[in-house]
């Protein structure tokens, strides 16, 4: 792999080592919970017990870190399992989120009636102004959540604008890039901290696992992730990392033709006499579209 790589590249051969063993050239599926040690502490490959770290999770981590350009990848059991990874880890009682006012209801949910619970208070923005995610601010704000393109609702949020509310306000940017996929949008380099996954959907591709991950633009808050992960273990397994990853290397020409197709059926419904509004950021009156980009 080079820095010159592009996308297609990266999404086929990044974490795709060639097997020490045997030299395939697809990481096999490691189905496996314990290691056997050389000696006290001489972990073989660093591996000792698959909740802390599997190979074939290793590959699909390094994967994901790749295609986000972040520094660590983390892939979790579902998409709200890495969601609940990432608040325990960034927050305590007494801190304050400022969420999207169209999150998906799962990551709702997860506010509302799980980490609120631990008395941690959020505020719900609509995160396509950022004046109103600004006015949602208050001294105690450590995470900006944002979704974009957001389930169901397809509403646009200015990631680079609001990684500067962020970062003025010392909080963390997190974005959650389900809809988009790091293939159309790559939030780390618009300024967010860490990129949410649900690896259920346009990465896995296939509608045949359930998983979740997180990608961190900084290897510090990495390896704190990485920590809270062991800590809570709700880690991907061997099987369905290699599906994920099986399912990415054909990420770019899926997104391509999803695209391609949402794009006409989009055409044919606004010209349908039936049809009041049609939501779809690829159209010009779309108001994400009208609003990009603010700098
Ligand atoms: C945007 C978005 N984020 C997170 C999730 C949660 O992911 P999972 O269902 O893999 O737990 C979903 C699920 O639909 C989603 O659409």
């Amino acid at each position: 792999m080079t820095d010159q790589d592009g996308f297609e590249t990266l999404a086929i051969h990044a974490g795709n080592t060639a097997d020490p063993l045997t030299g395939a050239v697809v990481p096999p599926i490691y189905q496996v919970s314990t290691y056997k040690q050389d000696g006290v502490g001489g972990l073989r490959g660093g591996y000792e017990y698959s909740r802390s770290a599997n190979p074939t999770r290793t590959a699909l981590e390094e994967n994901l870190a790749a295609l986000e350009g972040g520094r660590r990848g983390l892939a979790f059991a579902s998409g709200l399992a890495a969601e609940d990874c990432l608040l325990r880890a960034l927050l305590v009682p007494g801190d304050h989120v400022v969420i999207p006012n169209d999150a998906y209801g799962g990551t709702f949910r997860l506010f509302a009636k799980v980490v609120q619970r631990w008395g941690v208070e959020y505020s719900v923005a609509d995160t396509s102004d950022a004046a109103s995610v600004g006015a949602a601010l208050t001294d105690r704000t450590k995470v900006i959540w944002v979704e974009t393109p957001s389930n169901p609702l397809l509403g646009i949020t200015d990631i680079a604008a609001v990684a500067d509310i962020a970062r003025t306000a010392g909080a963390k940017l997190v974005v959650d890039n389900t809809f988009a996929s790091p293939y159309l949008q790559q939030p780390l380099a618009l300024g967010a901290d860490v990129v949410v996954h649900s690896l259920t959907k346009y990465m896995g591709g296939h509608s045949d696992v359930v998983g979740g991950a997180l990608v961190a633009a900084d290897a510090g808050l990495g390896e704190e992730l990485a920590y809270h992960q062991n800590a809570m273990g709700a880690v991907a397994g061997p099987f369905d990392s290699w599906i994920v990853l099986r399912g990415i290397k054909t990420l770019a020409v899926r997104m391509d033709r999803h695209c391609e197709n949402a794009a006409r059926v989009a055409e044919m419904l606004g010209g349908h006499p039936k049809v009041a509004r049609v939501l779809y950021p690829g159209l010009e009156e779309h108001p994400g579209t009208r609003s990009r980009p603010s700098r």
